[in-house]
């Protein structure tokens, strides 16, 4: 009687135990993936700006705002002295202009939320990749339809070395800069240093 009741728990039981965590763990692999990357992560910030108004419809170049983009590691988020150049005189009577006037008269910086991160122990440099002519969508997607920012790529090691093994998937406008580009590098101290 026990040895049938052994059988049937390890023929029966077990396997349909088994069958249940690993599906129940493959769906919540697969349905969390985009999350754990990142993806679609697009805080509230503390002013309604817009890309795709800024950068979309007015055409204002990404490099005028983030200045260290081709130049130094950091593409760097613009102070509220740069809206001022337009925003003394654009659109003072709206409540978010008037806030971000509170803010550049009070010389408070305004606390974006941060977005796109690579831990500390990545190195990452933008102006290596943009001035070789690496266009920011194909990192960021297409933010100038963006209303408010969020991220759309993967940003782990596996997204990087996908590009840097196989740049012509990756990189959408690579024929044209492809005489001048190199491929990234894959040895472990290039980003890990
Ligand atoms: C008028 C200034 C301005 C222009 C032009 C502009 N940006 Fe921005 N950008 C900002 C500000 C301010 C923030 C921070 C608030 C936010 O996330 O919307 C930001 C945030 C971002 C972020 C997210 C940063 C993070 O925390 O990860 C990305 C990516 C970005 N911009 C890319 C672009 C690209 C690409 C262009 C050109 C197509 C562009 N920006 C043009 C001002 C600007
Ligand atoms: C080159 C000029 C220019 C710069 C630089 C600029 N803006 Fe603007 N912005 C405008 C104009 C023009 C409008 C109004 C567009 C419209 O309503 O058609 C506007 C609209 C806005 C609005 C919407 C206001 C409302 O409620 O209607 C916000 C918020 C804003 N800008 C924030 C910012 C911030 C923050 C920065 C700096 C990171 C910035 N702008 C930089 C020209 C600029
Ligand atoms: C090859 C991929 C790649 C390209 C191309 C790229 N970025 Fe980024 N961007 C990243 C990564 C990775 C981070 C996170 C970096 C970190 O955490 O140090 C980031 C972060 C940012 C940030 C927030 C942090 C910061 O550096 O200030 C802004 C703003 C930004 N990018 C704007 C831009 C703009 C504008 C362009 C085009 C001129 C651009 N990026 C091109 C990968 C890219
Ligand atoms: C869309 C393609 C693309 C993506 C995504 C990308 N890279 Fe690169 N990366 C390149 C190319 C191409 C080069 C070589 C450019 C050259 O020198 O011609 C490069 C060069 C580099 C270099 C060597 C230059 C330097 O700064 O020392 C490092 C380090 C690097 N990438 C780190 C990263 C990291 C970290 C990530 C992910 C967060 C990343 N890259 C994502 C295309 C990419
Ligand atoms: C092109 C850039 C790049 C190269 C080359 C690279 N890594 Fe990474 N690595 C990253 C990034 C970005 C992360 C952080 C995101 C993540 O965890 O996927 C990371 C994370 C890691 C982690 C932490 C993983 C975790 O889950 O926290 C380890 C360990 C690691 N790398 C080891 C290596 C080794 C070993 C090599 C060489 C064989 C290497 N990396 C080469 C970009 C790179």
């Amino acid at each position: 009687m026990e040895k049938q009741l052994l059988d049937y728990n390890l023929k029966v039981r077990l396997p349909v135990i088994l069958f249940v965590i690993i599906a129940v763990f493959a769906v919540t692999y697969y349905t969390t993936y985009a999350e754990r990357n990142g993806i679609g992560y697009t805080p509230e910030q503390p002013l309604k700006f817009s890309h795709k108004l800024h950068a979309g419809t007015m055409q204002i170049d990404c490099k005028y705002c983030h200045t260290g983009a081709d130049k130094s590691r950091n593409a760097g988020i613009p102070s509220a002295d740069v809206c001022m150049n337009c925003h003394t005189l654009a659109r003072k009577d709206r409540p978010d202009i008037q806030k971000l006037t509170e803010h550049y008269e009070k010389n408070k910086p305004l606390e974006w939320k941060r977005i796109h991160k690579v831990p500390d122990f990545v190195y990452f440099n933008h102006s290596a990749h943009v001035n070789k002519g690496i266009d920011c969508a194909n990192c960021h997607g297409d933010v100038k339809q963006m209303e408010t920012v969020g991220q759309t790529n993967s940003f782990t090691m596996g997204a990087c070395l996908t590009c840097h093994r196989k740049p012509e998937t990756r990189i959408s406008n690579f024929e044209e800069i492809k005489s001048n580009l190199k491929k990234g590098p894959e040895y472990c101290a290039a980003c890990h240093r």
